[in-house]
């Protein structure tokens, strides 16, 4: 096993790597913990939780909303949660953002760790202490910033995980590769054969590397006023392009990603040769590498999805594989 230390400015968080959730209990130290996770993984993986009270959750971004948070409320309030007592989130993304935001805010704020059960929750969503909810449409627009006490990573979660969530995680993986490694991103063109099946070392090299890009811009830029911004690269077009089609997030990142480099290459920042190296590597993932979708129709999604940021939007190009930069650009310039 491996361990890796984040110091945020609101607590530092331990990350082990490489253990296995049957140790989950040696990790708790409160009087009274409670477990919040979703339907999916209580039934495939309940029997392997520590003693505690289970709050389960329905699966999916749907949940992600505030009337889920009341009712984990009310469920702390029935079995006499305080703030000395201890949550664990164990799931995918959706949990573990519910459960942090539901910890941070309880009694103004009790102790908190995640054991993410996805590819994206361990490499992505459960590093950087981002925690929130979806309100009228907008993603995570309610929420806090708050460093787990832990987060635990086990392998072993992703032999049940099916394949489109597996896309989703390397999504992530290969936006981080892009925007912040050139070695990271040598390996996954190198492993494509071995690494999607996730039984390989190769996986784990992976997850390390990632977890580390994130906790480095993290650690430069906790509250997102610059740096992190990077990490949104391909989630401009892909968050537009996912609020109006059927495309899953990966899916819809992918697709950011290549519009992304491609007006890197218009711009006279990226080498066209660089722009086809990132689109062979999403394809060679599994991801689409070409945009499918009406320009109108897509350029109609961005304005309204951006709405509220004004007329600015804050974009990430690439000027070298590993190297993203951010530039604030007019919408109307798209
Ligand atoms: N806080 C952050 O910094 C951050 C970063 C990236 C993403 N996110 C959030 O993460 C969420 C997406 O996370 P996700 O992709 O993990 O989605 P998810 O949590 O919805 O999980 C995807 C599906 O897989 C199931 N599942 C989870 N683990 C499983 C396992 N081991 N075996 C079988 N099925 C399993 C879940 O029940 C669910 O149906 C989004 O809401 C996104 O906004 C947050
Ligand atoms: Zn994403």
């Amino acid at each position: 096993m491996k361990t890796k230390k984040f110091e945020g400015k609101n607590g530092s968080s331990l990350i082990y790597l490489d253990e296995s959730v049957s140790n989950l209990d040696s990790y708790l130290t409160a009087d009274k913990n409670i477990i919040i996770t979703d339907r999916n993984v209580g039934k495939l993986y309940s029997s392997s939780f520590p003693d505690a009270e289970i709050i389960e959750i329905e699966p999916g971004e749907k949940s992600k909303n505030l009337r889920t948070v009341e009712h984990i409320y009310e469920r702390f309030l029935d079995c006499e949660i305080d703030r000395h007592s201890f949550v664990i989130g164990i799931g995918g993304g959706v949990v573990c953002d519910i459960a942090g935001f539901a910890a941070s805010t309880y009694m103004r704020g009790m102790g908190f760790a995640f054991v993410p059960t996805t590819l994206l929750a361990q490499v992505d969503a459960s590093i950087g202490g981002k925690n929130g909810v979806n309100f009228k449409g907008y993603k995570n627009i309610i929420g806090t910033i708050d460093q787990p006490d832990f987060v635990l990573m086990d392998h072993k979660f992703f032999e049940t995980l099916p394949m489109k969530e597996v896309q989703n995680g390397f999504a992530e993986v290969i936006k981080s590769a892009a925007i912040y490694s050139k070695d990271l991103f040598r390996f996954l063109e190198d492993n494509q054969e071995t690494v999607p099946d996730l039984e390989s070392k190769a996986i784990k090299r992976i997850i390390g590397e990632t977890v580390d890009i994130k906790l480095q811009i993290v650690s430069k830029d906790e509250f997102e006023e610059g740096e992190r911004r990077k990490l949104n690269f391909g989630h401009t077009f892909g968050h537009a392009i996912e609020k109006n089609s059927s495309y899953t997030h990966g899916e819809a990142v992918s697709m950011g990603m290549v519009m992304a480099v491609d007006i890197s290459v218009s711009r006279g920042l990226l080498p066209p040769a660089d722009a086809e190296r990132l689109k062979r590597v999403i394809k060679n993932y599994g991801l689409p590498h070409k945009i499918d979708m009406d320009t109108e129709q897509l350029r109609d999604a961005i304005r309204k999805d951006k709405k509220r940021t004004g007329d600015m939007v804050k974009f990430v190009f690439l000027k070298d594989i590993g190297d993203g930069v951010i530039m604030d650009i007019p919408l109307s310039e798209f």
